[in-house]
């Protein structure tokens, strides 16, 4: 629905879930109140309250899933957010920043069987590493807590008794992908088969990325669980639903009347709405990790049921804390949230029409961003181009980025690009060749010429010299509020050419001779400027603006300071904040180290064939004895019969895929596989490693071996292993032993099956 009006990923999970289901079941509204949205009086369009931000204020940023490293797409929004948040809070207001991970759903809890670990575990690991990275970036969250929480189970419960009472859920039964052999429903993620209409193979359950198709898991050709490589089967399983449906006039009175929304956004949400809303799957059948729903036994809560709620959750860990009243924020207050428009749908529907039933505020504001790419390209996890947070930490200073991305946010939902030469551009010639440079240039003079003295000077002066400066603070302050940082940047660097242009066409360096009173005004009303500055860029760069005050000696300053001069006073010794950059942003090529590399999924060792005979059934297949030491004896079937005497084989030293799951190939079970190399003319070639023990790892420099327990073999079908001048090379890098080069003596050039 609505696919082609809406940025790919707006609409895809809900409405295709819904859409579904819809079309598949029965209808069974619940049997007390068949009409319940009618009757609800929290569904009424009376409930639109006016935009206020008055009394307390909480600012949102979407919920990370606990279950990946933050990355520099993630950053837009979470800086995006602070610096709003700063800003309100440097005007006056009072305001908290709330966040949280996103810990439940399927990914989670698989990963963590992955693993090993418990949930628990894998979700505390990515707290302390996403914490850390929030603080490393200036992303000063009031509170960032977790939505595995006792607060969030008791809302989560209490936002699905309130729907229930409303008569707003309903339970049917759906027809849904199901692996007997790992026992578990599959969520579209977990299911891939060929496209139901162009064919394409190995296409997720959702949507194919060939001929961008929606569809069900269940509409697959040929499916196969991602897990377990085993053909799934279709499994009757019964689910709540949530009637959105009902809730369609509410909800778009609330939009349309929105005073705030952005009218793109808007735009899209009432094309939604106008096409007729589908009601909603709130719950999933278990292992699921999350919320179990209060009287079943095996059903949780959908990951994006307790995910909203988790805004709430954390907002009352913060107010219990703090010896506050949650209803001041959220019966009372004003709620802000920040998303990316992936999840529009989520947040302008579900959202707001669950808060209309349990009686919880409306959010005064949705303000929805683009999606990053860079050098642009679209970063994507799966296709390994995706830049953690940390890689670019440890290659450069955070506020680089806080800026760079505030010059490219303007209050749209345009996608933003890294683009490393004009980021370095703007960072360079900005950032540091105007702002930092008049500040240092300035503050620098005071301390040599004037003992670090600045005075105060006449109003005249500042008003001769200052031409326009009272109306560009204004504008900044105006272009925070309507939360178009590309247009305070603007101005911000307006503001800071006047000052170096006064600085140069006054000429200090050249009054300070004739006449020294004239010239320590000028540097006197430039440093006024520099402390004006530093509070309009505070949201932006916290950090140079914390230096830049505790240079010139103020401190605590907020927006009323704007424009009020510095009295007579010392300043301290002026320092240099922030440097031009060199290459280092070019060394932070997307790689694919954010995601763990295919090829640390996969254990490979060394194994000495101890014997071979043919296949009983197949011609071209020998099976083989493999000895891999600490790992113990395997049978290996492979194709080699055609181009290898048994005898030629015995006592080689071979590369076996360690842990790959067992298959059996025509009757005969086997627990691994051998890797060869193929050339182009079709010579088949074992990979060899004649100096190496049974059971030595084989691995790539800089990759990290990770090997899961086990994989299945369209895992290592990801692992494209060439033979490059008769050795084994991975991305460039050859395959290794402790001692030696993987080899293949028959092969020159070809690929490694
Ligand atoms: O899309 C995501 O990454 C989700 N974890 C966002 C959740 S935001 C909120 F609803 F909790
Ligand atoms: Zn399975």
């Amino acid at each position: 629905m609505a696919k082609k009006a809406v940025p790919k990923a707006s609409t895809k999970k809900p409405a295709k879930k819904s859409s579904i289901i819809i079309t598949k079941q029965i209808k069974q509204i619940s049997k007390k109140n068949p009409h319940a949205a009618s009757l609800i009086p929290q569904c009424k369009p009376t409930l639109v309250k006016p935009a206020k931000l008055s009394g307390k204020i909480v600012v949102t940023a979407a919920l990370p899933y606990a279950n990946g490293p933050i990355h520099l797409g993630h950053m837009v929004e979470y800086i995006q957010a602070d610096i709003y948040s700063r800003f309100l809070k440097l005007a006056g207001k009072e305001v908290i920043y709330c966040c949280a991970d996103d810990t439940h759903g399927t990914p989670i809890e698989i990963n963590a069987m992955k693993e090993g670990i418990a949930p628990e575990q894998l979700i505390d690991r990515y707290h302390r590493e996403h914490q850390q990275d929030f603080s490393d970036f200036l992303v000063a969250f009031d509170n960032f807590y977790s939505t595995n929480s006792p607060e969030n189970k008791k809302y989560a419960e209490y936002f699905f008794k309130k729907l229930q009472e409303a008569g707003l859920l309903y339970q049917k039964d759906v027809e849904l992908t199901y692996c007997e052999k790992c026992s578990r429903f599959l969520p579209d993620r977990y299911v891939k088969g060929r496209c139901p209409k162009c064919k394409t193979d190995d296409q997720y359950g959702d949507v194919c990325e060939k001929c961008n198709a929606t569809y069900t898991t269940t509409d697959l050709v040929d499916p196969y669980c991602t897990i377990c490589g085993t053909t799934p089967v279709r499994k009757l399983s019964r689910h709540y639903f949530f009637k959105l449906s009902a809730c369609s006039d509410a909800l778009k009175n609330w939009i349309s009347n929105h005073p705030k929304l952005q009218k793109e956004v808007k735009h899209y949400v009432l094309n939604w709405v106008n096409e007729g809303l589908k009601d909603w799957c709130i719950s999933r059948d278990g292992p699921y990790f999350g919320f179990r729903i209060p009287g079943e036994d095996d059903k949780y809560f959908y990951v994006w049921l307790d995910a909203p709620i988790g805004y709430i959750a954390s907002t009352t860990n913060y107010t219990a804390r703090h010896k506050q009243d949650i209803d001041d924020y959220w019966k009372r207050g004003s709620v802000i949230h920040f998303i990316g428009k992936d999840i529009i749908y989520f947040h302008l529907l579900f959202w707001p029409a669950e808060l209309m039933v349990t009686g919880f505020t409306l959010p005064e504001n949705i303000i929805v961003h683009g999606h990053l790419t860079v050098n642009g390209e679209k970063m994507s996890k799966s296709r390994g181009t995706f830049i953690t947070a940390r890689e670019y930490l440890k290659l450069l200073p955070p506020e680089y980025l806080r800026f760079y991305y505030a010059a490219n946010l303007s209050h749209t939902m345009s996608d933003i690009d890294l683009n490393f030469d004009d980021f370095r551009n703007k960072v360079n010639n900005e950032l540091v060749a105007d702002l930092a440079n008049f500040t240092y240039r300035t503050l620098s003079f005071v301390n040599k010429n004037f003992d670090s003295r600045v005075t105060s000077f006449s109003p005249k002066f500042a008003e001769k010299l200052g031409q326009g400066l009272p109306r560009l603070f204004q504008a900044i302050r105006a272009a925070y509020e309507d939360v178009n940082f590309r247009e305070a940047v603007k101005l911000i660097l307006e503001a800071s050419s006047l000052g170096n242009k006064v600085f140069q066409e006054n000429e200090p360096w050249k009054l300070v001779k004739t006449d020294k009173a004239k010239a320590q005004e000028v540097v006197s009303f430039c440093a006024s400027l520099i402390k004006d500055l530093s509070i309009a860029v505070a949201p932006i760069l916290p950090n140079f603006s914390t230096q830049v005050q505790q240079q010139i000696t103020v401190r605590d300053l907020s927006w009323k300071d704007v424009g009020v001069p510095l009295k007579d006073h010392t300043i301290g010794e002026a320092k240099i904040v922030l440097r031009k950059l060199e290459g280092e942003i070019d060394r932070l090529k997307p790689g694919p180290s954010g995601e763990a590399d295919p090829f640390a999924k996969v254990d490979l060792r060394v194994g000495k064939i101890l014997e071979v005979k043919k296949h009983p059934d197949a011609e071209k297949l020998f099976v083989e004895v493999v000895d891999l030491g600490k790992l113990g004896k395997r049978i290996i079937v492979s194709g080699l019969a055609q181009y290898y005497h048994p005898d030629e084989l015995v006592g080689k030293h071979v590369v076996i895929v360690a842990n790959l799951q067992p298959a059996k190939l025509r009757g005969v079970e086997r627990q691994g596989m051998l890797l060869a190399g193929e050339d182009a003319a079709g010579n088949v070639g074992v990979l060899e490693a004649p100096q190496s023990d049974s059971g030595s790892q084989v691995y790539v420099e800089g990759i990290l071996s990770k090997p899961l327990p086990q994989i299945i073999i369209k895992e290592f079908e990801q692992v494209h292993i060439n033979i490059e001048s008769n050795v084994a090379v991975y991305k460039g890098k050859s395959l290794k032993t402790e001692f030696e080069e993987i080899v293949c003596d028959r092969i020159e050039r070809g690929n490694v099956h």
